[in-house]
């Protein structure tokens, strides 16, 4: 059986003082009971030590939203799996559909982060998924199978096993219109199906994989309950306090 996971990406939203005090009020929300999930929060790199430090003694996790491939270097801007490691991140998001289309991140690029976030011992949070024209042109599996293909390309399975994968429907991020439980469950089954073939029963049936795009506390039980979601992948919702609860509760 399968603990489902819980992610909030906060994307860029929250200064550091602002963070601070929602982690804070979050910290005191979680403690209340104890969660049968797994509880990650993703706040903006400039947090990210702060909220180490608010979290440490509790079940929640820290990721990050990005990383570049490279160790160290002349790269202005980016930051490093190491850098985010020593701050006490233990995931990262990769392959997220705005980095695709706002940063132009190609799978190849997707590809080559994957491995150094596994290479520093990061879980990656690999997001996949089909916009509304691919949907209507039914090649919603195909673009999903390439999108594992490339961005898993020279991935183990026991590397898989360290992987998270967000099924997030493009047209869904951000717009209030999630995937029905049945539209998610019928991707989410192709995932699994897909890993099985190419990575092995134990681990497609290990993996856990998520589902991302207008995930609320009114939508969540009924995703979550489908066979092949493990979790969500959180935006919009994660930043109230109330209704991120509320979909911890939902598992
Ligand atoms: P949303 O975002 O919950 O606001 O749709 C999800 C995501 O982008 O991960």
């Amino acid at each position: 059986m399968r603990k489902k996971v819980i992610a909030g990406n906060w994307k860029m939203n929250y200064n550091f003082h602002q963070s601070i005090a929602f982690i804070e009020k979050l910290k005191e929300e979680v403690l209340k009971k104890e969660r049968n999930c797994d509880i990650i929060i993703c706040p903006n790199f400039i947090a990210l030590s702060e909220a180490k430090k608010i979290i440490k003694d509790t079940t929640i996790k820290l990721g990050a939203q990005n990383i570049y491939y490279e160790d160290s270097g002349a790269f202005t801007g980016e930051t490093s799996a190491d850098m985010i490691k020593s701050v006490g991140c233990e995931f990262v998001i990769l392959g997220h559909s705005e980095r695709r289309t706002i940063f132009k991140e190609s799978d190849e690029l997707i590809n080559k982060k994957i491995k150094q976030a596994l290479k520093h011992g990061l879980h990656p949070i690999f997001c996949i998924g089909e916009t509304l024209e691919e949907r209507e042109k039914g090649i919603t599996n195909n673009i999903v199978e390439r999108q594992l293909e490339l961005g898993l390309s020279n991935v183990t399975p026991e590397e898989l096993l360290k992987i998270i994968i967000a099924y997030e429907p493009v047209w869904a991020i951000g717009t209030g219109k999630n995937a029905t439980p049945e539209q998610a469950q019928e991707v989410h089954s192709f995932i699994r199906n897909y890993l099985n073939v190419e990575y092995g029963l134990v681990v497609a049936d290990k993996i856990i994989i998520q589902y991302g795009g207008s995930v609320k506390p009114e939508n969540a039980k009924d995703l979550l309950s489908q066979p092949d979601i493990d979790g969500a992948l959180v935006g919009g919702a994660c930043l109230k306090v109330d209704s991120f609860i509320g979909i911890i509760e939902s598992c």
